[in-house]
């Protein structure tokens, strides 16, 4: 089973990017502990980071043409704007967990609105890096591997 792992706007310059909002692991870090994991549930990943909206939309839809079963996303700012990438996910029909580094509803106003919430298998907010292992995990087991 192939699991994407789509990271998107600015999620590129994690460790330097505000720190105390995002922790300092770089996507690197995140994407090797992400391979660590992966293989303790026999599951294969594929990493892709865009900061274009378009592209992210594009991987979304070779994804499912590469018959792969399901999505761990942050969207990064498309999180609250994306009307386009919510309907990749649901024309492909994609299950996907949303990640977000950061507690989104402890911050601005603006970022507790999802374009995505309410069609994600589940949501991860607020626990950092680690995030992204507790979406992997939820995601299997949704998945039934
Ligand atoms: C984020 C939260 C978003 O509001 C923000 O625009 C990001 C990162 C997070 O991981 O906490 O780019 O998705």
């Amino acid at each position: 089973m192939r699991i994407l792992v789509l990271h998107g706007p600015n999620l590129d310059l994690l460790g330097v990017r505000e720190p105390g909002v995002y922790g300092s692991d770089t996507l690197e870090v995140i994407t090797t502990r992400l391979d660590a994991l992966a293989g303790e549930l026999a599951v294969g990943l594929d990493h892709y980071q865009s900061n274009h909206e378009g592209a992210l939309i594009d991987r979304v839809h070779q994804a499912w043409r590469d018959a792969f079963a399901g999505v761990v996303v942050n969207p990064g700012g498309y999180t609250h704007t994306s009307v386009a990438l919510r309907d990749a996910f649901l024309a492909t029909g994609l299950p996907f967990v949303e990640v977000h580094l950061s507690n989104v509803y402890a911050r601005e106003a603006f970022r507790r609105e999802s374009r995505f919430a309410d069609v994600a298998a589940g949501v991860v907010t607020g626990f950092g890096a680690v995030g992204y292992e507790l979406a992997l995990r939820g995601l299997v087991a949704r998945l039934g591997a």
